[in-house]
């Protein structure tokens, strides 16, 4: 039986998912996990609040867990995420910055975590979804304080403390052509015009069957191929109004389908991530009320329609 990951690799891809530190003492998904997948991505053991719980006091503990389980698997590690408007630590919200002091702020969290983790993750998830649904910047306290140049900056503290691994923007809800993706076009255009180090774009793809397939998904990501960035579907779930029924399950099977086409027809998508694999653990049902069902596993870790489809489409 040949996995996800064996088949994506014909295709020069990797097949992975994201995983978190309170799930790997459950050994039946432990093994899944090991076996299916290429690539994992901690779902938020390198997240500011984790890493950087305390001003300069730096603590590796969880997203280390997540490097060594990947190593003794062979997998490859997205790293995720170093300049977010969420999860951070109370001290980095909690009080005033002058622009020098957060600036020196950011530039500690990014270098630090990122030497740290040198060799040993391929991609950063540099800036987390900087942008509102309309195309504007999103109004985080970095943007707030530093203005939009707190992007290239990241990027470019990113890349002298490892010149080797890829930089990557990401975000939710810029799988279709739309003012959001737009914004990430424009910004990408220009990051390379002023040689910034640039190497991908992240799509989320966190997709709900209530709004519909983003029909757009496969051009939207030549376009970014075209401006010479790898792209990559970096936290794919398909959630949909419980109870989950075989209608249901079979859209989402046909649109899991579909988005792993479109990657394969895209020279530049590099890999897929699934945001965890199994329904025992996604994060959907505590954030979306009434909702769930989202991933090709479900809580019993048997395969859904889901997962039959991503394989016909390998
Ligand atoms: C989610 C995690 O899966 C949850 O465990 C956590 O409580 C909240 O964050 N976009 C992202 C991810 O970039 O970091 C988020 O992960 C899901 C949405």
């Amino acid at each position: 039986h040949r996995t996800l990951a064996d088949l994506a690799q014909r295709h020069g891809r990797y097949f992975g998912s994201a995983t978190d530190n309170p799930e790997l003492t459950d050994t039946a998904y432990t093994a899944l996990l090991g076996k299916e997948f290429d690539q994992i991505t901690p779902g938020n053991g390198m997240k500011w609040y984790a890493t950087e719980p305390e001003p300069g006091v730096f603590d590796w503990t969880a997203g280390d867990e997540i490097v060594d389980l990947a190593r003794a698997n062979h997998q490859k590690v997205r790293g995720h995420t170093l300049v977010w408007h969420s999860q951070l630590p109370d001290w980095v919200t909690a009080r005033e910055w002058t622009a020098a002091e957060l600036r020196a702020v950011l530039k500690r969290h990014v270098q630090t975590e990122v030497r740290h983790y040198r060799g040993k993750v391929f991609a950063w998830d540099v800036v987390n979804e900087a942008f509102n649904e309309d195309g504007t910047y999103r109004e985080s306290v970095f943007y707030k304080t530093l203005g939009p140049g707190y992007i290239a900056d990241a990027l470019r503290w990113a890349h002298q403390a490892d010149p080797h691994v890829k930089l990557y923007l990401n975000d939710y809800n810029i799988e279709a052509v739309g003012p959001k993706s737009d914004a990430y076009y424009r910004l990408a255009k220009e990051l390379k015009a002023q040689g910034v180090p640039l190497d991908g774009i992240g799509f989320q793809t966190h997709l709900a069957l209530q709004y519909g397939y983003p029909d757009t998904l496969e051009d939207n990501l030549r376009r970014f191929s075209r401006l010479g960035l790898d792209t990559a579907l970096t936290e794919v779930d398909i959630r949909m109004q419980l109870p989950a029924d075989a209608e249901k399950l079979a859209t989402q099977a046909d649109w899991y389908q579909r988005l792993t086409e479109s990657c394969l027809a895209v020279r530049r998508c590099v890999g897929i991530t699934l945001w965890d694999y199994t329904d025992k653990y996604s994060w959907i049902p505590a954030f979306f009320e009434g909702e769930g069902a989202a991933l090709p596993w479900d809580e019993q870790l048997a395969p859904k329609p889901a997962y039959f489809a991503i394989r016909a489409a390998l």
